[in-house]
Formats: C-alpha cells, sequence, structure tokens
C-alpha cells in the first residue's frame, strides 16, 4: 500500500478538512502541519509536500534550494494555480502539480460581479434617504466580453457569459479550438481590445505575457474599455494603464491582482477614478478549503493508485 504522509503548508482547519476526508478510505494517512515559506527541514517520512506560494508580498526566495532538498517528497502539491510565485528549483525535481480549476467559478464570478457592478451602477445607486433620481443601468445582454486566455478560469467564464447573452470573444496562445460554443476567436491581442466591452485577463504571467497589455496594446482598445484583471499584475504595464484610464481610453478599471502586491501606501491605483481595487482576493471562498481538498485528493488517488497526476507544472 502506498505511504501516504502528507507535509502541509496549509493552515490546520483546511489541514483539518483534509484529515477527515482522508480518514474513510486512507485511516493510515497523516497530515503534518509545517511552517510556511521556502521548505525546509521537512519531516524526512513525508512523500507528499503541500505547499503555498512562496514569493510573495515582497519574498523572494533563494535561486538555490535548501539543503537537503527534496528531503523524502516525491510528489509537490501547490495550492494556487499559478506558478509564478515558486522559485525555479523548485520544479527540478520530484513531479509538481497545481490547483489549476479550483476556484475558476469563484474568479469566473468575481469578473462578472465586477461587471455587473460597472454596468448597473452598484452599489452607488443604493438609497440612503427620500431623495431618489433614476440612473439608466446598462444592459449587458448585447455587450461583447473579450477573454485573454481560454484555459480553466475562461472556459467558466465564457459559459456563464454566454448564458447572459453576452458575446464572447477570446484570445489563447495555442491554436487548440476553445470548445465552448459560440465564442469567437479574436485574431490577435488588439483585435481583442478593439471589439471587448469588457476585457478580462486570465491568463498566466510568463516571460512572454509580462506587460502583454502595454501602451500599444491599450492603445488599440475600444474607447471607454472596462478591463478586469484577476489573474496577475504583472500582466498589465501599470504606468500605461494609468494614462490609458487618465485619457479615458479605459474607462474602468477593476483589478483584483496588481504589481507589487500590496502596492505600496500612496500608489495611483488607490485613488484614481477610474480604478476599482481589490486585494488579491477574487479567488478566496468560504467553501476555498474544500476546494482545494477536492483538487488535491482527486491527484491524491491517481497517486496512489500510479496513474499520472493532473495539473503537472513540471516534467
Ligand atoms: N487571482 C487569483 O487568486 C488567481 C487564482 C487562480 C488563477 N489565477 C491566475 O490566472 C491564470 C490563469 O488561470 P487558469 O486556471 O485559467 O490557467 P490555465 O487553465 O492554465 O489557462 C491559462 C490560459 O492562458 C493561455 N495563455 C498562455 N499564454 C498566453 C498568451 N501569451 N496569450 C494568450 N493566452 C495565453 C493558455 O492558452 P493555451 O490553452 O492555448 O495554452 C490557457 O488558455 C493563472 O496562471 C494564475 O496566474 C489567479
Amino acid at each position: 500500500m502506498t505511504q501516504v504522509i502528507i507535509a502541509s503548508q496549509l493552515d490546520e482547519d483546511y489541514n483539518d478538512v483534509i484529515r477527515q476526508r482522508l480518514a474513510a478510505h486512507h485511516p493510515q494517512a497523516q497530515v503534518i502541519g509545517v511552517p510556511v515559506g521556502v521548505p525546509s527541514d521537512l519531516p524526512p517520512q513525508a512523500n507528499i509536500l503541500l505547499l503555498r506560494p512562496i514569493n510573495v508580498r515582497g519574498y523572494s526566495a533563494p535561486d538555490t534550494p535548501p539543503p537537503g532538498w527534496p528531503y523524502g517528497a516525491e510528489w509537490v502539491h501547490l495550492v494556487s494555480s499559478g506558478i509564478d510565485f515558486y522559485p525555479q528549483w523548485l520544479f527540478s525535481g520530484p513531479p509538481v502539480t497545481t490547483s489549476r480549476g479550483s476556484a475558476a467559478d469563484n474568479l469566473a464570478e468575481f469578473a462578472l460581479a465586477a461587471i455587473f457592478a460597472a454596468s448597473k451602477h452598484l452599489p452607488d445607486i443604493w438609497v440612503k434617504n427620500a431623495q431618489w433620481s433614476f440612473t439608466p443601468l446598462r444592459p449587458l445582454k448585447g455587450t461583447t466580453l473579450g477573454i485573454l486566455g481560454f484555459g480553466a478560469i475562461g472556459e467558466r467564464l465564457a459559459h456563464k457569459a454566454l448564458a447572459l447573452g453576452i458575446n464572447v470573444v477570446a484570445l489563447r496562445q495555442s491554436a487548440a479550438p476553445f470548445g465552448v460554443e459560440g465564442v469567437q476567436a479574436a485574431k490577435d491581442i488588439h483585435d481583442l481590445f478593439a471589439r471587448a466591452d469588457h476585457l478580462v485577463l486570465a491568463a498566466p504571467l510568463t516571460e512572454a505575457t509580462r506587460h502583454i497589455v502595454d501602451r500599444d496594446v491599450l492603445g488599440s482598445a475600444k474607447p471607454g474599455l472596462h478591463l478586469i484583471n484577476i489573474a496577475r499584475g504583472g500582466l498589465v504595464d501599470q504606468e500605461a494603464l494609468v494614462e490609458a484610464l487618465d485619457n479615458g481610453q479605459v474607462g474602468l478599471a477593476s483589478l483584483d491582482v496588481t504589481e507589487p502586491e500590496p502596492l505600496p501606501d500612496g500608489h495611483p491605483l488607490y485613488t484614481h477614478p477610474r480604478v476599482r481595487l481589490s486585494p488579491h482576493t477574487s479567488a478566496i471562498s468560504t467553501h476555498s478549503r474544500h476546494e482545494i481538498a477536492d483538487a488535491f485528493l482527486a491527484n491524491l488517488e491517481r497517486y496512489v493508485a500510479g496513474l499520472e497526476l493532473a495539473n503537472l507544472a513540471n516534467g
């Protein structure tokens, strides 16, 4: 029987959910809580690592792994979808998998919430006294949503938007079909920005996508575009964005992610009248501990059965 001893950087209430779920099918399994950050001095008996993002909030891990890495680990599972928050050396050892898709519905819903808030003037229309006036609210039906990146998030968002009568135009890296009936393909990123009323960034941050939304691309935007970033702040050249907001090329930016995070006090994006900023919260839900457990435990069953792991980030 395959040993299941997990060293986990998750909070204990998250670990408890995993323990409870393991109890039925893997009563011998153990979940040992370990500190967050660069994994070091891990219990040697742990063959599975459950890791949280490392290079966050201004911290940057050393370029080389700690002595003894990867300890007894045969498989490393990341609680995030993106892999940009981890040092390179993490991917040159045992198989590394991500939680890709585990929060895709939450992220898609958040993007739609930003679109609803903008179109329906929320929360500004709530009244607090008898001075009622009527604001014409913009319909969503018949508008065009652009989606940059068509993976787990893009696909969930497209389904929901199409159900609302929104036209969906998308761009992905590969020539793979979108697999969602009704999604139109943009010719390129300029075409995507020119056609969209609302545009959601749902691509990973890589060398190729850093500042993919630059001055040139923003110059192609349909005037008054609503840009929504729920992916990574580094996708956007923020200086160019502020310029585009100032000159009205971009009418509104709903940003759940920025670079750096958090932005320093006094940063212009905090106070710009055309910016709505949230603190990288779009994926976090009241069900996160179950969503993270679902993704991990589904892969654990593959691991125990000797099958190929899903959502591999290396190998
Ligand atoms: N705010 C949060 O807390 C949060 C939570 C989850 C994820 N995220 C971010 O969102 C990103 C996307 O998540 P996901 O789960 O949807 O990832 P995913 O399933 O891996 O999909 C990524 C998509 O981006 C596309 N892509 C890659 N490079 C591109 C490029 N240069 N131009 C256009 N499209 C490109 C890929 O195209 P192909 O399919 O054609 O290769 C793929 O469709 C993650 O990498 C992460 O950074 C943020």
